[in-house]
């Protein structure tokens, strides 16, 4: 079942591939990273899906999950009945489920579960926001943890991974930005209509930035996108978004498969590229 659902195909700078793709997803216990994860699987791809939580807990228990290692869907960690998801089939075996805080140090956990192997994609997706409030009642803290989760949280996990980056043939780190991260397009008053927090814009910015120097540093060696998934209709998503997650999801999948060599990039999942 796995091999005759496994793709091999054209991958990445001209390099032919007829091994399984390791992909390495955070934030993917729902949301885009849940269904990025399921798609991905669902397609040929292997997958380390991080979650803060252990799967099935109902109040997001803070002890460890007695099986880190255990191969599951990581659409039970919101839904342990198996019954309710027929796409579990084709996906269990293929998601290894790891418990990863972006705010901690990378674990042994999910060490283990790449096992040495080449990484192919590191999708650096969870993130936070924070409330949108006026400078006078904006708690400068909710700027520190955004940048914890979302500036720091895709350095942690791509200093961690870069070995296991180094040697695939074509590496992809993708950073889940936000338009909204946009210096230049900030500048223009092109979002003066949407109320954003000073958190969220702040951090994507500098995660924009962060991507901008991985991209430096990594030249030649390891591509670096910030990509703006579109206004989803996830738990993060504003009242008026439209995408669904699992459509933004089939759209990060081509981006993987994408052969461009250029890094940096700043793209959209639903226009054209972004301006820095
Ligand atoms: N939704 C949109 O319209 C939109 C637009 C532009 C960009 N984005 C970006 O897209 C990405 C995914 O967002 P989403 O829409 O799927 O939001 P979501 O449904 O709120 O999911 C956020 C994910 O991030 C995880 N996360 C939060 N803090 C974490 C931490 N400290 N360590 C590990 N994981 C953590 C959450 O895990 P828990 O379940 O454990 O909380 C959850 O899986 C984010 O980076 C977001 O900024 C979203």
């Amino acid at each position: 079942m796995i091999h005759a659902l496994a793709r091999a195909g054209t991958y990445g700078l001209g390099q032919r591939m007829t091994q399984t793709r390791l992909a390495v997803i955070t934030g993917a216990g729902r949301g885009l990273g849940a269904a990025l994860t399921t798609h991905l699987a669902a397609t040929g791809w292997e997958v380390v899906a991080c979650v803060r939580f252990a799967a099935g807990a109902p109040d997001r228990d803070p002890e460890p999950d007695p099986d880190p290692g255990l191969v599951r869907d990581p659409g039970l960690v919101r839904n342990p009945d198996p019954d309710l998801d027929p796409g579990l089939d084709r996906v269990r075996g293929r998601v290894r489920l790891v418990r990863q805080d972006v705010r901690a140090p990378v674990g042994p956990d999910l060490l283990a579960a790449v096992g040495g192997r080449p990484v192919d994609a590191l999708v650096n997706n969870a993130g936070i926001g924070a409330p949108a409030r006026p400078l006078e009642t904006t708690d400068p803290q909710t700027v520190l943890d955004a940048v914890d989760v979302n500036v720091a949280g895709p350095l942690r996990l791509a200093q961690a991974l870069l070995p296991s980056l180094l040697a695939a043939p074509a590496p992809l780190i993708v950073n889940v930005s936000s338009r909204l991260g946009s210096l230049s397009a900030q500048a223009a008053g092109g979002f003066a209509d949407r109320r954003t927090s000073y958190a969220y814009r702040i951090s994507k910015a500098a995660q924009n930035m962060l991507t901008i120097a991985l991209a430096a540093e990594l030249s030649g060696r390891v591509r670096c996108w910030a990509v703006h998934p579109g206004a989803l209709t996830t738990a993060m998503g504003a009242a008026d978004a439209t995408t669904p997650a699992s459509l933004a999801a089939e759209r990060l999948a081509r981006l993987l498969d994408s052969p461009d060599p250029a890094s940096p990039r700043y793209l959209s999942l639903d226009g054209p590229d972004l301006i820095w």
